[in-house]
């Protein structure tokens, strides 16, 4: 039986009443995290902090409210993305939009984050303006995380798809950092072909798909039914866009630049290989997340 929003009683009218309801519905529907789901859904809806929810259970909801509400709860139980539901992620210290076909960025990526602003400010005295490149920007949460977290960054960035250059842009003016990203739409690094940036880009920073096509159907289906899958398949070994942005970084990044990756947890040796065998890098590492499990891939151009 597939779940359907308008099958879900609108009786329910105090905040205790739907709370206690959605739980058991999503308990029965093996839902993860399911306490705090409708808690951030509810608080969504109402826009209210979590602490005051439970100090308002005795209130009696308006009938729209609770449709909206219950339509949201429908959702879930088909699995949609919570993020897409209410509209809005965390990544870093921002509050990011974010929208149904547009990959949802996961708190693992801050290690790409943390790690690129380490070098940019160990280098901090040595120039004035740091040239990066981000490839495949999503929401644009990598680039708005490192443009507020720096003053002094200049980021042209390029994704693919259309629909999340409409969110990265709507990201990159809600922080208010038009004059230090741009976003171009194309493969790869081909958008950027134009610009004669040979030779002057300090770092390379990415997180593209890096998933095996052969791993796509054991996704959650959150992951696998909702997300788009552009977002997701990096090919037969998963790395096919690391490798082409390994191979084309060589003609953007300056002497000593830096290239920062992340990728799947058993893929570090295969990167360290094939970069390797190059011959055109130096410095290869591949750095741990706070699970300790494998997640950035890092190199300096000789
Ligand atoms: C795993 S998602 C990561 C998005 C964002 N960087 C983040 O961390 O939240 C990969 C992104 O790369 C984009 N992408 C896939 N292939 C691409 C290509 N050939 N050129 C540019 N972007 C690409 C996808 O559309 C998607 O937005």
């Amino acid at each position: 039986m597939k779940p359907e929003s308008n099958k879900i009683p609108v009786q329910k009218k105090t905040l205790r009443e739907l709370f206690i309801y959605s739980l058991n519905l999503f308990k029965n529907w093996g839902i993860p995290n399911c306490r705090r789901e409708i808690e951030l859904i509810l608080c969504d809806a109402l826009r209210i902090s979590p602490s005051k929810l439970y100090l308002s259970f005795s209130d009696n909801l308006p009938e729209p409210l609770v449709e909206k509400i219950l339509e949201q709860i429908g959702l879930r139980l088909q699995r949609v993305p919570l993020a897409y539901i209410t509209g809005r992620v965390f990544f870093w210290n921002l509050e990011l939009d974010i929208c149904p076909g547009v990959f949802i960025p996961r708190p693992e990526t801050e290690r790409l984050v943390e790690e690129t602003l380490l070098i940019l400010n160990n280098k901090v005295k040595e120039q004035e303006v740091f040239n990066i490149i981000e490839i495949g920007t999503g929401s644009g949460a990598i680039c708005c995380a490192l443009a507020t977290a720096f003053e002094n960054v200049y980021i042209r960035a390029t994704e693919i798809n259309p629909r999340a250059i409409e969110i990265a842009n709507r990201n990159i003016e809600k922080f208010n950092l038009q004059d230090k990203i741009n976003i171009f739409q194309g493969n790869i690094f081909q958008p950027l072909q134009k610009l004669a940036l040979q030779d002057t880009v300090d770092i390379v920073v990415a997180n593209l798909p890096y998933i095996r096509s052969g791993d796509i159907e054991t996704l959650q289906p959150e992951v696998r039914d909702h997300e788009p899958l552009e977002a997701l398949d990096g090919g037969p070994d998963g790395l096919t866009y690391q490798k082409k942005v390994i191979r084309q970084a060589i003609g953007f990044l300056r002497r000593k630049g830096t290239i920062l990756l992340e990728i799947g947890y058993d893929q570090g040796k295969e990167m360290l290989d094939f970069t390797h065998d190059l011959d055109k890098y130096i410095d290869l590492i591949i750095l741990k997340d706070y699970s300790n499990i494998d997640r950035v891939f890092k190199a300096t151009l000789k």
